[in-house]
């Protein structure tokens, strides 16, 4: 019997010493459990969100043993909104919620040993928010990393389980620790469902569960709820039956959820309804929600991305409808836009309204989860991208008014600010799909917070965390410098074998995964499909935006409208983005277009394949789980870019009718198998 006992108790061992050490499965994201000592803290002020800062310092503490630490609420001018100072043994805030970053950014610091003393830390936008673009079914639109996180799974998806609200939590801290702070909780493609009384019970749950974290709920709203939920007869934002709804409404939300921080409306876009079904304007609807919203300090987002089949340049429809519209909203609405005039794409050039609005806030919105750059198969890391939106000059009140200083009050005051990145996470084990996608949900709220950091930093620290054991632990040096190289690079490689050199929007229809430069349908509206946007023709590529053209350069201030007007002076990263150019165009480097256009589509496969050959030296360097699933995708990706090049060029080549040129390595497909390939689902 005693033996038997025995066996049971050394198995029983043997299982929790297996589960410590149980395989790595990136569901801790870059808030790994570290070795940590003992430490004393006070507090001036006890409350949840406090009550976390403790617990996390108690768990996280990587400083000197036994240390006092004090967490103070302090009046110091320095601090701004939910920002914080760091001293030797105390973290000033003025908010409660600035005490919990605070701690965020000290046992950061702690770990990447990094000075603490006397560092104070201000949000350059006070509203830090993910937009999560989850149907009530579960689905989420353009995402890749599973099911909604929020909605959907059980029954009718109302109801809610311990292990959701563990899941919100766990959500909630990472966000918290990055500086995020709102939550958009439906697709902007809004479910009426959403505003009745079912939803917004859970959505009250959801809140409960955010608020300790200092993350407020946000939801989308459909602009014609009054009439498919209210019954009213239209949804007119003129008449005071529908005023009166939506007061109604903003006062039913606020009862449950007394902290709410608005709505993010999507109208008269892309077949959604809005004020000009009444022949209203936006300024006319985001008026009317402002007003319902106003009593309660809730905001209104609503998005300039907005375009209609016409004739007109798509990537010039928001600029014309809203430019005029400048100066008439309510203090409480705020313009929500994309980084570019077109949509996500590898590159573009910034959104002319962010230099254009002047008396409207304007905020960004860069698309983390990665629709337009390879899902959650292809390691690309953008922050590169939204550093490179966030300090492009507009000109717009001479130079140095970057898009960074048009949205984060630098250039004009205004009483609120905000930023909002399109979410990439979903109920995958490690929340991303990619490993390396935590990056750019990580990368998005650093940036939100500090719209000044550098991509490598935000990289290295993003590494550090999410791959290295604590400090003790020698920092592999060698693995945190062959990352982030490829981190740095990855976005410029997707660039290159995806569409460089300006061009934009040749995805198969859709899924928007692969290349489908051939994609024409008379079926459908032009700016759908991709011989709109390349123009290839046997003169040459490209789109003509100049003042011959379209015109979309003189959105621009000057000296950029010239800049670009100029076949010569346009950045050649922009070259087909605003010029039709001629496939024997000579480029800076004395190449024709041609030429060019065919050794950075290799250049981009030769990247991919430098990054495989790099990740493979790095085995043995992390865990075997994650060195094998990011080898595995890299993989896929370098298969991928093969065909994004060779379909592209292939194609292009039966207009310039010009060799590939021999110093690169040739196709591996043929266009036929190709346009099958992509067409099919399966290649999502
Ligand atoms: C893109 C995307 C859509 C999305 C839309 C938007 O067009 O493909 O899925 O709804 O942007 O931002 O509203």
């Amino acid at each position: 019997m005693a033996n038997i006992k025995r066996i049971i108790i050394v198995a029983l061992l043997m299982i929790s010493q297996a589960s410590i050490l149980k395989a790595e499965d990136g569901h801790a994201l870059w808030l790994r459990n570290h070795s940590a000592v003992k430490v004393n803290i006070s507090s001036t002020v006890r409350s949840a969100t406090v009550d976390l800062a403790i617990a996390e310092l108690k768990k996280g503490w990587l400083g000197k043993e036994n240390m006092y630490i004090k967490l103070n609420l302090s009046k110091n001018p320095s601090i701004k909104g939910d920002g914080f100072q760091l001293e030797e043994s105390a973290i000033n805030a003025r908010t409660e919620l600035g005490l919990l970053y605070g701690t965020y950014e000290l046992l950061r610091r702690q770990y990447l040993n990094l000075p603490q003393r006397n560092f104070i830390s201000n949000p350059s936008y006070s509203r830090r928010i993910l937009n999560h673009w989850d149907n009530l079914d579960g689905s989420i639109e353009r995402g890749y990393a599973g099911s909604s996180i929020f909605w959907g799974n059980a029954a009718n998806g109302l109801d809610i389980t311990n292990q959701d609200q563990e899941k919100w939590k766990a959500y909630a801290r990472a966000n918290a620790s990055i500086g995020i702070n709102g939550a958009v909780l439906n697709n902007v493609n809004a479910s009426v469902k959403i505003l009745s009384p079912a939803y917004l019970e859970k959505v009250k749950a959801i809140a409960e569960s955010l608020r300790p974290y200092g993350i407020k709920t946000y939801l989308s709203v459909n602009f014609s709820s009054p009439v498919l939920i209210g019954k009213l007869k239209k949804a007119d934002p003129l008449d005071p039956q529908v005023k009166q709804w939506w007061k109604n409404k903003a006062a039913e939300i606020y009862k449950l959820i007394p902290d709410f921080g608005g709505f993010l409306v999507k109208a008269n876009s892309e077949g959604q309804p809005g004020p000009q079904d009444y022949g209203r304007t936006h300024v006319d609807g985001a008026n009317m929600l402002a007003d319902a919203l106003a009593p309660f300090n809730g905001i209104v987002m609503w998005r300039a991305f907005v375009y209609n089949p016409s004739p007109e340049d798509r990537t010039k429809q928001a600029y014309k409808e809203f430019l005029p519209l400048d100066g008439a909203f309510k203090k409480n609405v705020i313009l929500q836009v994309k980084n570019g005039p077109l949509d996500f794409q590898p590159r573009e050039p910034f959104s002319p309204l962010f230099g254009g609005m002047s008396k409207t806030p304007v905020m960004p919105e860069f698309q983390i989860t990665q629709e337009y750059l390879g899902a959650s198969k292809q390691l690309v890391f953008l922050s590169t991208l939204w550093e490179e939106c966030l300090n492009s000059d507009t000109y717009k009140n001479g130079k140095g008014s970057t898009v960074a200083a048009c949205t984060d009050g630098t250039l004009s005051k205004t009483d609120f600010t905000a930023i909002a990145g399109v979410a990439n996470i979903g109920n995958d084990v490690n929340w991303t799909g990619h490993t390396f996608a935590q990056a750019n949900w990580y990368a998005f709220g650093r940036l939100a917070w500090n719209n000044k950091l550098e991509s490598k930093t935000i990289a290295e620290e993003w590494i550090k965390q999410t791959f290295l054991d604590d400090k003790e632990k020698k920092t592999n040096a060698n693995f945190v410098k062959t990352t982030q190289e490829i981190m740095l690079e990855s976005r410029e490689a997707a660039v290159n074998y995806m569409m460089p050199l300006g061009l934009h929007h040749i995805f198969a229809e859709g899924h928007h995964y692969g290349p489908a430069p051939w994609f024409s349908n008379d079926k459908i509206r032009a700016d759908w499909t991709s011989v709109y946007y390349h123009k290839a023709d046997t003169l040459g590529i490209g789109f003509d935006r100049t003042r011959s053209g379209s015109d979309a350069v003189d959105q621009y201030h000057e000296p950029l409208s010239s800049t670009f007007n100029n076949l010569s002076s346009c950045p050649e990263m922009y070259l087909l983005w605003f010029h039709h150019v001629p496939w024997s165009y000579r480029l800076k480097n004395g190449k024709d277009l041609w030429t060019e256009l065919c050794i950075r589509y290799d250049h981009g496969v030769q990247q991919v394949r430098s990054f495989q050959k790099d990740w493979d030296k790095m085995k043995g360097a992390i865990d075997s789980e994650r060195f094998a699933e990011v080898q595995s995708k890299l993989r896929t990706q370098s298969r991928d870019a093969q065909i994004w090049k060779d379909a592209c060029l292939l194609y292009f080549q039966q207009f310039s009718k010009r060799e590939i040129p021999f110093e690169i390595e040739r196709p591996v497909h043929d266009l036929q198998s190709l346009k099958e390939l992509t067409k099919s689902r399966d290649y999502e």
